[in-house]
């Protein structure tokens, strides 16, 4: 005789999908190297929300910087050509593609002289507020976000549903990083991977505009010692529960 699973009568604990009708703006922070990118991604597709990857236009101005020639002081120079280069994603990608000119830039942003310089970059604050103002014009058109970078919740979207903090011990994030670059042939040199990682962490948090910070009212969760997995369930089961509410 068929007896139902028990799983029929108990829904999956991963089933949750947050209502169509409700917007919802989670945002993710932290450190590189947190892992952050890959479980803002895989949480929003599984809670059925878009997913914005803030780095990614940092990174896209970075290039653009290198690509043009651009003076990395001056400001002016920079912020107008980034304004014309109208960065914004394609949505019907996933990950959604990051576009300048309505050109996709993906192939670029991650290359290693863009990553040399882009914290300085994304520390020039009249840069900041053009892509604060392009984010929030981004969630106007996506109200559904799952919003990931270093000031999400802190600046860009103080109001958000869930605000989310990710860490990690530094050698921790040095070896993950090391991973990574392993599994793209690269070489590697931990030591230099952790000076770099400490020496961005304090670029990061110790500039005047936007710089990383916890936001009070975030879940904080040091990612040290989980699985990539377990951390996208902890992200799930705190949307369930504040959602729910
Ligand atoms: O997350 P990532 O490594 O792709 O970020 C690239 C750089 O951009 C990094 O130096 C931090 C910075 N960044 C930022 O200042 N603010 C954001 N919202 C996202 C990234």
């Amino acid at each position: 005789m068929h007896t139902p699973a028990a799983t029929t009568l108990t829904p999956s604990r991963r089933e949750f999908t947050v209502p169509p009708d409700r917007n919802t703006i989670i945002t993710i922070d932290g450190p590189a190297g947190t892992g952050k990118s890959t479980v803002a991604r895989e949480l929003a597709s599984r809670i059925g929300l878009d997913f914005l990857d803030t780095g990614a236009m940092y990174r896209a101005a970075a290039a653009i910087v290198i690509d043009f020639g651009i003076d990395q002081r001056d400001i002016d120079a920079i912020v107008s050509k980034v304004a014309s280069a109208d960065l914004h994603f394609d949505w019907a990608a996933d990950p959604p593609t990051i576009l300048a000119w309505d050109k996709p830039i993906d192939h670029r942003i991650r290359d290693a002289d863009v990553t040399a310089i882009v914290s300085p970059i994304a520390g020039i604050g009249k840069l900041r507020e053009h892509m604060v103002r392009k984010q929030r014009i981004i969630a106007n058109q996506h109200p559904r976000l799952v919003s990931e970078g270093r000031d999400q919740g802190s600046v860009v979207f103080p109001d958000a549903d869930v605000k989310f903090y990710l860490d990690a011990e530094p050698a921790v994030r040095a070896a993950r990083r090391a991973e990574q670059l392993r599994a793209e042939g690269r070489t590697v040199n931990v030591d230099r991977l952790l000076a770099d990682i400490i020496a961005r962490d304090h670029s990061d948090s110790t500039r005047e505009d936007g710089p990383l910070v916890c936001p009070e009212d975030a879940v904080v969760i040091d990612t040290s010692t989980l699985s990539r997995d377990g951390v996208i369930q902890r992200l799930e089961d705190e949307v369930r529960v504040r959602i729910s509410l």
